[in-house]
């Protein structure tokens, strides 16, 4: 997507629409095979809202994250946002951390930054804002060989926040980590998205994470993805993720993606036999 598109776009969505996805599919060529990985999709992102989305491996999630943030075109329809600025309108966390080895902490954060031509003592400002944020200020010397995996995905979100995007999207940004410090970068992640309501797509395999983050729920299909699901979710926020967990809301609603990411996985096993991932 080009931002002249980004631009234009802005124009004709209506004013809380941050995101729309018109009528959306993708089918990748893989050598003479054509793989229809998605859609057909229609998808409106609603201003600050919290949006996870969750499916089958293999559905096409990444896929939509990557037309949304316009690292891929789709073979038919639209993404169109509503962005202030067209430098800065997404940014992006993945799963594998993707920072720079030869590059220190703080370099890493203000990378984006110094791309976008934001003066140096600035940039230096902003990324320290964002170490501390995330709790690793006291780190911004360090090199990324010298910290845990999930140090240094706070550093991945400290330089994707550092931006200030209009919309971030995460893919599956804490699977990698273990099971504890997963809750802490989730407790983290709730509390910055709490006090700065940036409108975020996360990606995530989990049942239980998209639940606690997200204000809304929107589950694929298997390949080719299609929203099977889209459930608005009824905790309160501020949320602490202990009393969310332990909430009605959560469990009931807990129960009816299971179900139905339970009969995904059960048709795709009838129908190819494959093994899929899927977390409660
Ligand atoms: N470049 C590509 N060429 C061919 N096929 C592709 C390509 N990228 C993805 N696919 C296929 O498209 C489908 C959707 O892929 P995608 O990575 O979007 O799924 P996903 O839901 O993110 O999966 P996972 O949960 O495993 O991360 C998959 O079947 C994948 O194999
Ligand atoms: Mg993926």
């Amino acid at each position: 997507m080009s931002q002249e598109s980004v631009q234009s776009a802005s124009e004709l969505l209506p004013a809380d629409v941050r995101i729309a996805v018109k009528d959306v599919t993708c089918t990748y060529i893989d050598g003479k095979e054509e793989v229809h990985a998605l859609g057909p999709i229609d998808l409106e992102i609603h201003d600050g809202e919290f949006v996870c989305l969750i499916g089958p491996s293999g559905c096409g999630k990444s896929t939509l994250l990557r037309m949304i943030g316009g690292l891929s075109l789709p073979s038919s329809g639209e993404v169109d946002l509503r962005v202030a600025d067209p430098t800065r309108a997404t940014a992006t966390v993945f799963q594998d951390y993707s920072i720079y080895p030869w590059k220190n902490v703080l370099s890493n954060v203000r990378f984006g930054l110094d791309l976008a031509g934001v003066p140096k003592r600035e940039g230096n400002e902003r990324a320290k804002r964002y170490l501390d944020r995330l709790g690793i200020g006291d780190r911004a010397k360090a090199y990324p060989s010298a910290l845990s995996g999930g140090m240094k995905q706070r550093v991945a979100i400290a330089r994707a926040l550092a931006v200030e995007p209009d919309i971030l999207l995460m893919d599956e940004p804490f699977s990698a980590i273990d099971a504890q410090m997963r809750h802490v970068l989730q407790d983290q992640l709730l509390n910055i998205w709490q006090a700065d309501r940036r409108t975020v797509v996360f990606v995530t395999h989990s049942i239980e994470e998209a639940i606690l983050l997200a204000d809304r729920v929107v589950m694929l299909s298997n390949r080719p993805g299609r929203i099977i699901a889209d459930r608005r979710v009824e905790i309160e926020r501020p949320r602490d993720a202990v009393s969310a967990r332990s909430s009605k809301e959560f469990a009931d609603l807990h129960d009816e993606l299971w179900e139905l990411m339970r009969g995904e996985v059960q048709r795709h096993l009838a129908e190819s036999g494959d093994l899929m991932g899927v977390t409660q």
